[in-house]
């Protein structure tokens, strides 16, 4: 049985990581492992109903970042840890350093209490405390990523957000890599979308990940 592999993914909104976590999920089951491709917050009946409010409706920052963490917990035991439990690579669009980078950077929430809550909602069984074995951050420009979103479709509340707004979660991301370097794989996002996919793969490949 392999070892269970927990990858999640982040960047701003409109740095293209969706098309990418598709492709690698194909290439890890080629690869011959099983892949559970999820999201955040999301991933069960419970936290989608709570990513429905927490993408839609106005709130308070603490209240966005318990809402944040109330999905996550119900997603990490119905989802992640039974997968890794059986060995299954956990593909998680977005996790705990969205909400460092968003309510943390985007909000300016108290990183502090986002921490004390990371510790409570990851405190599952047979880990001190999980966080996944690599992020993939794809970082791009906000600039480049509203040009990108101009348009694309109808906005939620994250994605009207103004350009500062971006600068800040962007921010965010980078100082969660810089607190955790060998945790991350940081993919330069403002190329044409090959390029980008050869980028994730050869970083992927120099972790062991794909051959
Ligand atoms: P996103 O992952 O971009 O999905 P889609 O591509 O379908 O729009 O949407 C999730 C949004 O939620 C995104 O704007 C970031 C935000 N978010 C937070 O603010 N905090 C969090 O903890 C998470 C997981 C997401």
């Amino acid at each position: 049985m392999s070892r269970g592999l927990f990858l999640t993914f982040e960047g701003i909104d409109g740095a293209g990581k969706s098309t990418h976590i598709d492709a690698l999920a194909a290439a890890l089951r080629t690869a011959g492992r099983t892949v559970v491709l999820t999201r955040e917050p999301g991933g069960t009946p419970l936290a989608e109903k709570l990513r429905a409010l927490a993408l839609n409706d106005a709130m308070d920052p603490l209240t966005e970042a318990l809402v944040m963490f109330a999905a996550r917990r119900d997603h990490l035991l119905q989802v992640i840890e039974p997968a890794l439990a059986r060995g299954d690579a956990v593909l998680c669009d977005r996790f705990t350093d969205a909400t460092f980078a968003y309510q943390g950077g985007g909000r300016g929430f108290d990183l502090q209490v986002l921490t004390t809550l990371e510790r409570w909602v990851q405190n599952v069984p047979d880990a001190t405390l999980r966080q996944p074995d690599l992020t993939v951050w794809f970082d791009l420009d906000p600039a480049v990523a509203a040009q990108r979103l101009a348009g694309a479709r109808v906005p939620d509340k994250f994605e009207s957000q103004p350009q500062a707004f971006f600068a800040r979660v962007a921010a965010g991301y980078a100082a969660r890599l810089q607190a955790d370097a060998g945790r991350f794989l940081r993919i330069d996002a403002d190329q044409p979308r090959e390029a980008v996919w050869r980028a994730l793969e050869a970083g992927l490949q120099d972790k062991g990940i794909l051959r």
